[in-house]
């Protein structure tokens, strides 16, 4: 090669690199190679977050600030800075869902985690933890491999699942509060990354995660409700001990830089416009210190659908004034600049507003320049997919799936070469009921009949229903089936047709023909049958649990893209189920019940059940907490240091309850150090008394003798999960704030201690402690 051509050979390939680098670059700012920029104080890492932030806003023009108000907030190039695009979606994985992420490049797959109800079922906080650091290191590969636009997350999905038809509860931790909240610290601090530097004010972040939907958002569609219409009316009392917790954890130890306001009202007044939650509560009273997005169109329909602002200026002054800064939608974009014209909004609610969002853009490392080389810009695409997370997937399924009912140890079904398996069941072969909403593309995927196949040879399927709906069902053709078989798995429930996003249920019940179907397979079959339940709401499964030729059940959620095998796994003996119910299971006659009454305490002159394990008294399919394994635990409270506690106040504390004489004081004129002081471990022993190893929650509840009156009937106050090879036995200690754990709400939405006897409970055994006032 002459010199003339190998310098054009050179140069043809340079350019060629150069655009690679470019259609794979990641979006950022401050470029150190280009002089324009590199100077501006807001690309200076040495300097605050803070003045950074100030900086760059005070450079910017009117027209440019709107542009930067909305989910696509556009490029300012005189400036350097590229668009960014607040909305990327990481439920239980980075998502197809939300415009942030492309799954176009390098990168085509994540891992695709189990649906939120289900990993919730293992009650091991530590396991969710490690799930959404796995997910925002994915994340951020992607960002660095030039596929996403953004880098905050909506996601954990924090709404308590108070109704069981809500289509979304499947996103959710389940019911209980507590539990809720610490999901949403394990999941925040996963997510936002680097040994928790991400929990530092104006600390660096891997990702953002955002607290949604603040607040008492859990209704989708419901008997002619939608939920941009919905008001809820939420008590003061039911406010404070079950809708606000899991935001109060999600921003005070989360640490969340980012939180949702929802579509909905709350008690008249719009939630993205009011300044009492977004302003006075989560800000100024939990310190939260990132930026408040709208749910998608909760702007616009503040005017259009709710008519509570009479232009659509005035929603967006309303929006603007409570403390939101960035709007999903282009409500902002539209209507801010004439809000400024009129003189309904001044600047610098525009520039407040930015200031929190380029705050948490530099957070995240977009404005130092080149990432490669910086911290978190050496994640690479082998990061996604890893082994790893690939069997993180796999263990959350294990440790998730819930065994309802084991009739004369049924299960495990012997791994017997011989043996023939009929698989039955519209859920049985199908991809997309695996994953749940909010997915993204699986690393890979495995249907339960893939995964029973692989154990026994001899596998019939046979679907039985035309779809989930099942309005049509080949019954004769399954009893057939069934017959021919040895041992008959029917794998059932739920898919998107039936809950999702704007899709609340009507019914509790199997849909369409599957009962039917079910009822005439376990009696044909030659032995009973062992029914699975895919599904992220709970289903009325009382004919079942009662009919003898149906021997076991299985609830797996939707369990992801490895569910399927531990499902498998499951059910030839491979692992010892130890799931455990995040929310109660109702039966059909629940649905008389308003799902827009969102009053948790029940009501007996009008025949209100109330809502969940805390309150609900009427009959359940299952319980909150419900469980069994292929071991027998036993339990031993064996060590509670205290039995009684002063509480020794001046009188002039003392307070009696108005509707029955127990007297109170409330927690706040205790103290912190009263309270700190008054701590206590609680130790118990447990023992797997099976011939399995498993893995085994703890939950530790506390109840007052004294019920009624808006008391919780009992009261989570604390689980473990603990790891027992067969027969091992294992201490564990929790710790008891009686402040925290031993207090109720009062009307008022205030924390009292109530005289009389209390219990912690674990297991029907119980443990009294007397509060003398
Ligand atoms: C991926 O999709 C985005 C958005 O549609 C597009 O801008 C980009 O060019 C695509 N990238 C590739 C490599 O196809
Ligand atoms: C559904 O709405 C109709 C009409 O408003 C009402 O009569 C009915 O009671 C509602 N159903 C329930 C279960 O509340
Ligand atoms: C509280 O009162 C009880 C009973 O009168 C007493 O035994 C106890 O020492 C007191 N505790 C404190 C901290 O004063």
């Amino acid at each position: 090669m002459r010199p003339e051509n190998l310098r054009y050979f050179t140069f043809t390939i340079f350019t060629v690199l150069v655009l690679q680098v470019d259609s794979t670059q990641p979006p950022f700012s401050c470029d150190s190679s280009n002089p324009s920029t590199k100077t501006f104080p807001f690309c200076k890492t040495t300097l605050p977050i803070s003045q950074r932030a100030t900086d760059l806003v005070a450079r910017l023009t009117l027209e440019e600030k709107i542009s930067q108000l909305v989910n696509s907030a556009q490029p300012i190039p005189r400036l350097g800075i590229p668009g960014y695009q607040w909305w990327s979606e990481a439920l239980h994985g980075v998502a197809y869902a939300g415009p942030g992420i492309r799954f176009n490049g390098t990168i085509k797959r994540a891992t695709s985690f189990p649906q939120v109800i289900l990993s919730a079922a293992s009650f091991d906080a530590n396991q969710w933890y490690r799930i959404s650091q796995a997910i925002g290191k994915e994340a951020r590969a992607l960002y660095n491999a030039g596929q996403a636009t953004g880098m905050t997350f909506w996601a954990p999905n924090i709404n308590i699942f108070r109704d069981p038809r809500w289509g979304r509860g499947q996103e959710t931790p389940g019911e209980d509060p507590l539990m809720t909240g610490k999901y949403a610290v394990s999941y925040v601090r996963g997510l936002q990354g680097d040994s928790f530097r991400g929990g530092e004010i104006n600390g660096p972040l891997q990702a953002s995660a955002c607290c949604k939907h603040f607040t008492a958002y859990d209704l989708e569609n419901w008997n002619g409700t939608s939920r941009y219409v919905f008001d809820a009316y939420v008590t003061a009392q039911d406010l404070a001990d079950t809708y606000q917790p899991p935001f109060k954890s999600c921003v005070e130890e989360g640490r969340a830089s980012g939180i949702m306001c929802a579509s909905n009202r709350v008690n008249g007044i719009p939630n993205c416009a009011d300044s009492n939650f977004l302003s006075q509560t989560a800000r100024a009273q939990w310190g939260f210190d990132g930026y408040i997005a709208s749910d998608c169109d909760a702007v616009s329909i503040i005017h259009d659908a709710q008519g509570y602002a009479k232009t659509p200026e005035d929603a967006v002054v309303a929006v603007l004034k409570a403390g939101m800064d960035v709007n999903c939608g282009s409500y902002l974009q539209q209507h801010t600049r004439a809000a400024v014209d009129q003189e309904k909004l001044s600047i610098s609610e525009i520039d407040r507003a930015l200031h929190n969002l380029f705050s948490v853009r530099m957070r995240l490392g977009l404005f130092n320049g080149n990432p490669t080389g910086q911290q978190f810009g050496n994640i690479g695409p082998d990061q996604v997919c890893s082994q790893e997370n690939q069997m993180l997937a796999l263990d959350a399924a294990r440790n998730g799936i819930v065994l309802l009912k084991n009739s004369a140890g049924l299960l495990p079904l012997p791994k017997s070469k011989t043996m023939s398996l009929a698989v039955i069941g519209p859920n049985a072969n199908s991809v997309q009921t695996l994953l749940g909403n909010y997915a993204g593309p699986p690393c890979k995927l495995v249907t339960p009949l893939q995964a029973l196949q692989s154990y026994i040879e001899h596998t019939i399927p046979y679907p039985g229903c035309d779809s989930v709906q099942c309005s049509s069902a080949s019954i004769d053709g399954a009893v057939n089936v069934a017959k021919g078989a040895d041992h008959v798995v029917l794998i059932m429930g739920l898919d998107d047709t039936q809950e999702k996003e704007g899709l609340d249920r009507r019914d509790l019940v199997l849909p369409g023909k599957q009962q039917e179907l079910i009822i005439s397979v376990a009696k044909a079959a030659k032995n009973p049958v062992v029914l699975v339940l895919l599904s992220g709401g709970p289903i009325d499964v009382s004919f079942p649990k009662n009919d003898e030729n149906i021997g076991s059940i299985l609830w797996a959620g939707y369990p992801g893209e490895a569910g399927a095998i531990a499902l498998a796994e499951i059910i030839f003996g491979d692992h010892n189920p130890g799931g455990k119910l995040p929310m109660t299971w109702y039966p059909q006659e629940f649905v008389k019940v308003s799902m827009t009454d969102m009053r948790m305490r029940p009501e007996t002159s009008s025949g209100y059940p109330g809502r969940t394990y805390r309150f609900y008294k009427g009959p359940t399919v299952f319980e909150f907490g419900y469980g069994l394994s292929y071991s027998k635990y036993t339990y031993e409270l064996s060590a509670v240091s205290q039995n009684k506690l002063y509480l020794n106040q001046s009188s002039t504390m003392h307070k009696i309850n108005n509707f029955d004489s127990v007297l109170s004081v409330l927690v706040s004129e205790l103290g912190t150090e009263f309270c700190e002081h008054n701590k206590f471990p609680v130790r118990i022993e447990v023992k797997n008394h099976g011939e399995m190893a498993g893995k085994h929650p703890v939950l530790l509840f506390a109840r007052q003798t004294k019920q009624g009156n808006g008391r919780p009937r009992k009261q989570l106050v604390g689980f473990h999960s603990v790891q027992l090879s067969a027969g091992e036995r294992a201490e564990i200690e929790f710790e008891v704030s009686p402040c925290e754990h031993l207090s109720r709400t009062n009307e008022d939405g205030l924390m009292v201690m109530e005289e009389g006897t209390h219990f912690l409970v674990v297991e029907g055994q119980e443990y009294p402690i007397s509060i003398v006032i």
